[in-house]
């Protein structure tokens, strides 16, 4: 029996791979324009980061975690995100110590959760993030979500909602977590097993639960927006007015807790078209206790993640289209063994002067050699002869207008720079 590709990963395929590449362009151009350095970190750690990092209590950490022991005895874990990676290297390094501050990086990555696969779920994915660490601006907060939107809009997609949300600081969160033990507790036996472990462990949790959305006590839960103490709610209004001076629109919704620990303050998540649904493209927030909780210094940070295989479904779902047309520069034919010959240099040749071009390998008639130029997209099909190779001219043909020309053979490269630039 064949060898099967893993439950919940796929293989991106050639015929795929250039809008792939074209977004990771994309995305590194916005990087680029606000400022964002790329870093690389190992896809795999110390399982006992992303236990401090992204919190105990989670989903991640209690169900989604592919964890081993190396043949050392290590534990280590296949990174489910990125945050806590980044931070580790941002202490490791000591980044905080740079004079270039806030440190502004950005990565793009696959990310590994043991989850239900479904459309727009998988268990190695790809996410493509920002984290701004060393700033307690709003400011630095408006801007990664004026990132986000920057590149969604430039690709093309239209049908965004950015939710947004405060959960305070945690003189404000601790009050917050208090009242909704007090509301949830006298009906918590008719929550899901999951919910009456979060009532005590993260009672926030409980407010985004699957299961439970439609119980009544959900609607009647007390808001967290009245109980952020006064600095928070200051902090909040001006990433609102921030967002409001860019003319980013924005709802908030005080629900929105996200599914790790680290978060403090701004939260927030795009929602866009996916697989028939509304969904959740990208998500993220403020995190100023995750430096010093690894080990480092009281330093803020915020940030952001979205997959990219969402933000491919939601290209499709909107319909957009991408100019990413694979085009060859030139495709060369050839009819009889000397000619065919003869094409070896002439190729070399051409793509050491840096266009792209091709041959046939396949030992195909004419015909053939044209219709295979024709699936590479060439540009322009250079053909040779028995009669033009003793002439030293080759005949070239420009596909999408069909004009002709004989020239001579150490001509070729410069004629098709000259025509190409057209
Ligand atoms: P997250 O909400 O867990 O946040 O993930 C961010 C995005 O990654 C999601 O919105 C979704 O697009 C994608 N994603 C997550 N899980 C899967 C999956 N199983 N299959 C496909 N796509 C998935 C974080 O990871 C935070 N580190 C974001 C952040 C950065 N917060 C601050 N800085």
């Amino acid at each position: 029996m064949s060898i099967k590709i893993p439950r919940g990963t796929q293989d991106i395929l050639p015929n795929d791979i250039s809008i792939w590449q074209y977004i990771e362009e994309q995305a590194r151009l916005v990087f680029k324009q606000f400022n964002y350095q790329e870093i690389r970190t190992p896809i795999f750690e110390s399982t006992e980061l992303f236990q401090r990092g992204v919190g105990d209590s989670t989903d991640i950490v209690q169900k989604e975690m592919y964890t081993f022991e190396d043949r050392g005895g290590r534990s280590l874990t296949l990174r489910p995100e990125g945050t806590a990676s980044i931070v580790r290297s941002f202490v490791e390094n000591k980044m905080f110590g740079l004079p270039n501050q806030p440190v502004k990086l950005y990565y793009i990555g696959p990310m590994f959760r043991y989850e239900r696969p479904q459309s727009g779920r998988s268990r190695q994915f790809t996410q493509i993030g920002v984290e701004a660490i060393g700033s307690s601006d709003p400011a630095i907060d408006a801007e990664v979500i004026a990132l986000a939107m920057t590149f969604y809009r430039n690709l093309g997609l239209k049908k965004l909602t950015l939710v947004l949300n405060s959960l305070g600081d945690p003189e404000s969160r601790q009050t917050y977590r208090q009242a909704l033990i007090d509301h949830f507790k006298p009906s918590i036996d008719e929550f899901c097993p999951d919910c009456q472990k979060r009532l005590e462990q993260n009672p926030l949790r409980i407010l985004d639960c699957k299961v439970d959305r439609e119980h009544p006590a959900m609607k009647t839960a007390p808001s967290i927006l009245d109980f952020l103490n006064s600095e928070s709610k200051a902090y909040f209004d001006q990433v609102k007015k921030m967002l409001d001076d860019m003319g980013i629109d924005y709802v908030v919704d005080p629900n929105l807790v996200r599914g790790l620990d680290y978060y403090n303050h701004t939260t927030f998540e795009i929602m866009g078209e996916g697989f028939g649904a509304i969904t959740t493209l990208l998500g993220g927030g403020r995190y100023n206790g995750l430096v010093s909780e690894l080990g480092g210094p009281e330093v803020p940070g915020v940030g952001f993640a979205f997959g990219a295989e969402r933000l491919l479904l939601a290209l499709q779902a909107e319909n957009v289209k991408l100019p990413v047309n694979e085009t060859l520069d030139c495709f060369l034919v050839a009819i009889g063994d000397k000619a065919k010959e003869r094409t070896v240099p002439i190729l070399f040749n051409l793509r050491k002067a840096g266009l792209s071009a091709d041959k046939d390998y396949m030992d195909r008639k004419v015909k053939g050699q044209f219709k295979q130029a024709d699936r590479l997209n060439a540009r322009f099909v250079a053909t040779l002869g028995e009669t033009e190779l003793e002439q030293n001219v080759i005949n070239v043909k420009n596909m999408a207008t069909g004009e002709e020309a004989q020239i001579a053979i150490n001509e070729l490269e410069a004629y098709l720079q000259k025509h190409l630039k057209r």
